[in-house]
């Protein structure tokens, strides 16, 4: 009796187990450097603000303000170099307090593109 209750449970806690290990092994992300990647072309990033900036954010166009996201110069005002988490323009495509554009949102293969570009240094080419 006392036997075959252990046995009951060992299954779920040696199952637990085995879930935690694979999950715990499964799950490095924190392996590639940025700038060990493959380096992320310039004219990718611009289609990612074409599609989703640019209708408000292309200097003084009304809706969005002074930002202007149709050149390379523009996106850079909002952009640290190397430093994504310090950039506005990728802050705000994963802000949750006012998140952009205002509807809807980039999708996240697209905010990871912004993200390498930039901790990669942000260049132009
Ligand atoms: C539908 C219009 C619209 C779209 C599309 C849009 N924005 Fe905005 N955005 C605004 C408005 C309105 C504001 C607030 C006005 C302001 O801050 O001057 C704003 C503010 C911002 C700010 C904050 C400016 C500051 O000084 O804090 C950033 C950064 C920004 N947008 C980036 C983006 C990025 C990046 C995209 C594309 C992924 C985007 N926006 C798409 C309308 C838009």
């Amino acid at each position: 009796m006392n036997l075959k209750r252990f046995g009951n449970l060992s299954l779920p806690v040696i199952a637990g187990i085995a879930i935690l290990f694979l999950l715990n092994s499964s799950c490095k992300h924190d392996g590639i450097p940025a700038d060990q990647m493959t380096p992320v072309a310039f004219a990718d990033v611009q289609q990612v603000y074409f599609g989703y900036c640019t209708s408000c954010h292309s200097g003084g166009n009304g809706g969005g303000s002074r930002l202007d996201f149709t050149t390379y110069e523009g996106i850079l005002r909002t952009v640290s170099k190397g430093n994504s988490s310090n950039s506005k323009s990728y802050q705000a495509m994963i802000n949750t307090f006012q998140i952009m554009p205002p509807k809807g949102s980039v999708p996240t293969s697209q905010r990871t593109l912004i993200r390498l570009w930039i901790d990669q240094g942000a260049n132009p080419q």
